[in-house]
C-alpha cells in the first residue's frame, strides 16, 4: 500500500486514517467511496457489507487491521479491493487473504494459547509471496530488525534507572517549572510529504493535551486534531472522521504539551532496555506499556538526555501498526527546549514538519480543537 500513489491519495477517504497520528497532510483526495458507520458500539459485520471473518471486531478497528495487512504484504488497498467497492470479492487476493486470516488465527489458537504471536508479517515480511529459502546475507550484514531492540547492547554496564532517565529528560528540556509555565504553543512551518512536495503547516497546542495540525493544500485545509477526548481528521470536501481508540491513545501522547512531566501518567509501566543508534548518536531505549500491552518505545539521547525518537505501536485486530516519530533541531523557546523538526514514518511512507516560527502562551480558543459538526444525514 502506498498512501501517495502517482501523486494522489488512494483508498479515498480511508487514506486519512492511515496518517492519523501526529498531524498529517490529508489532502488531494480522489473521488469518494461510501461512508460506513464506524460507530465504536457496532461490530465490523454490522457496519460493513461483506465482513465474514473479522465480523466481531469493533467496527472502528477494521481499517487499522487493513492497514496492518497492507503494510505486512507491502501492497496498496487496491491489490485486494476493487476501487471504491471494498465489499466486492472480485479480486482473488482478497479471497486468499480471508483464508489467511483464518489460518493466522488457527495457528495462534493451536500453538500459542490464542496469543497473537504469528501475524501476516511473520511470514510475508513486506512481500506478497513469503520467502521459504534462507537468504545468504550481504557481507558483514548485521541487520537489526526495525522495532526489535537488540537484547545485548546494554553498554556493558548496568542500565540506568528509568527515574534517572526521566529526570535527565525533564532537566534537559528546562526543568519542571519552566515546562509548567508553557500553557499554549502555536507553530508555523512547512510539511514535506512523499513525493517531495512542500506545503505550509500550522500547529496549535494547548495544555494539557489539545492539538491541531492544519496543512494548507491546493484544494483547501486538512486538519488532524485531538481535543483532549476525541481525535479526528478532515480533508477538503469530506466530513471529519473520528479516530479509533488505539489511535487516540497514541495521539494523546503526541498532543501532550508537557510530555516530559506527564510521561509517567500516559503509560502504565516502563522498562529500560539497551542502547541503539538514532541518527549518529547513541540513544537509550525505554519500552512503555499500557495496561500490560506494548504501547511505545522511547529513545533518549545518551548525551543530551532529550527524547529523539518515539515509536508508537498502534493495536489492530491483526497486529501492531508502528508509527515512528523522530525529533530533531531542538531549540530554546521561552525557557524550554522544543524540537523544531519532526519526521513521522510508517511502513507506508513518511512526512516531515519543519517549524519556522513559534509563539507560546498566546490565547488559543478551545474551539480550534473541536471536530466540525457532523453533516446531516450522509449515507
Ligand atoms: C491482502 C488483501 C487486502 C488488502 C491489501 C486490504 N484488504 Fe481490506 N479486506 C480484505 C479482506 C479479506 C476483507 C474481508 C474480511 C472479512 O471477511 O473478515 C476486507 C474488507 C475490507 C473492508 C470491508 C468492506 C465491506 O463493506 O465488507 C474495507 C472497508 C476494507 N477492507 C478496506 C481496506 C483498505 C482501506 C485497505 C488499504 C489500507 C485494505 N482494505 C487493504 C483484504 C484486504
Ligand atoms: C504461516 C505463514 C503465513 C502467514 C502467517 C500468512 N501468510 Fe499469506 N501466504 C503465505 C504463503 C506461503 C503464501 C504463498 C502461497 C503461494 O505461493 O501460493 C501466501 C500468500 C498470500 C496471498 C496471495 C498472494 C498472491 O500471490 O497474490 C495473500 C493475499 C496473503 N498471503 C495474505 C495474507 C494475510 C492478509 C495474512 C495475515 C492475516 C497472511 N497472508 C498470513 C504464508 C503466510
Amino acid at each position: 500500500m502506498r498512501i501517495f500513489y502517482r501523486g494522489v491519495w488512494v483508498c479515498s477517504f480511508f487514506a486519512a486514517f492511515l496518517l492519523a497520528t501526529s498531524g498529517a497532510p490529508a489532502q488531494e483526495h480522489q473521488a469518494a467511496g461510501g461512508s460506513p458507520d464506524q460507530d465504536a458500539s457496532k461490530t465490523a459485520a454490522q457496519a460493513f457489507k461483506n465482513v465474514q471473518v473479522l465480523k466481531d471486531v469493533p467496527a472502528n478497528q477494521l481499517i487499522p487491521g487493513m492497514q496492518f495487512i497492507a503494510a505486512s504484504l507491502g501492497v496498496e488497498c487496491e491489490y485486494c479491493h476493487v476501487e471504491n467497492q471494498f465489499q466486492s470479492d472480485d479480486k482473488k487476493p482478497k479471497n486468499t487473504a480471508r483464508e489467511m486470516i483464518k489460518m493466522m488465527m488457527a495457528i495462534n489458537q493451536e500453538n500459542f494459547d490464542g496469543k497473537r504471536e504469528v501475524t501476516c508479517y511473520s511470514c510475508h515480511r513486506g512481500a506478497t509471496r513469503p520467502i521459504a529459502i534462507p537468504l545468504i546475507p550481504e557481507q558483514s550484514a548485521s541487520a537489526t530488525q526495525p522495532g526489535v531492540a537488540p537484547e545485548n547492547s546494554t553498554g556493558g554496564k548496568t542500565p540506568p534507572k528509568f527515574e534517572d532517565i526521566l529526570d535527565k529528560y525533564v532537566q534537559a528540556v528546562g526543568g519542571q517549572s519552566a515546562i509548567e509555565k508553557i500553557t499554549s504553543r502555536t507553530e508555523n512551518g512547512t510539511i514535506t510529504i512523499p513525493g517531495g512536495q512542500t506545503l505550509q503547516v500550522d500547529v496549535l497546542a494547548k495544555a494539557p493535551d489539545k492539538r491541531a495540525v492544519t496543512t494548507h493544500g491546493k484544494r483547501g485545509d486538512s486538519v488532524t486534531a485531538f481535543d483532549g477526548q476525541v481525535g479526528w481528521m478532515s480533508a477538503p470536501g469530506r466530513p471529519a472522521r473520528m479516530m479509533g481508540p488505539s489511535d487516540v491513545d497514541a495521539t494523546r501522547v503526541d498532543a501532550d504539551l508537557h510530555l516530559p512531566i506527564d510521561l509517567r501518567s500516559l503509560f502504565t509501566a516502563f522498562k529500560v532496555g539497551g542502547v541503539e543508534k538514532v541518527g549518529a548518536d547513541d540513544a537509550r531505549v525505554v519500552t512503555a506499556e499500557r495496561n500490560g500491552r506494548l504501547a511505545a518505545k522511547l529513545y533518549f539521547n545518551e548525551k543530551t538526555g532529550l527524547l529523539v525518537r518515539l515509536m508508537h505501536f498502534i493495536d489492530s485486530p491483526l497486529g501492531f501498526n508502528p508509527v515512528q516519530v523522530d525529533f530533531t533541531d531542538y531549540r530554546d523557546a521561552d525557557g524550554v527546549k522544543i524540537p523544531f523538526r519532526w519526521t513521522v514514518a510508517r511502513p507506508t511512507g513518511q512526512f516531515t514538519i519543519q517549524v519556522n516560527s513559534v509563539k507560546q502562551n498566546v490565547p488559543v480558543p478551545d474551539a480550534s480543537f473541536s471536530p466540525p459538526p457532523a453533516p446531516e444525514a450522509q449515507k
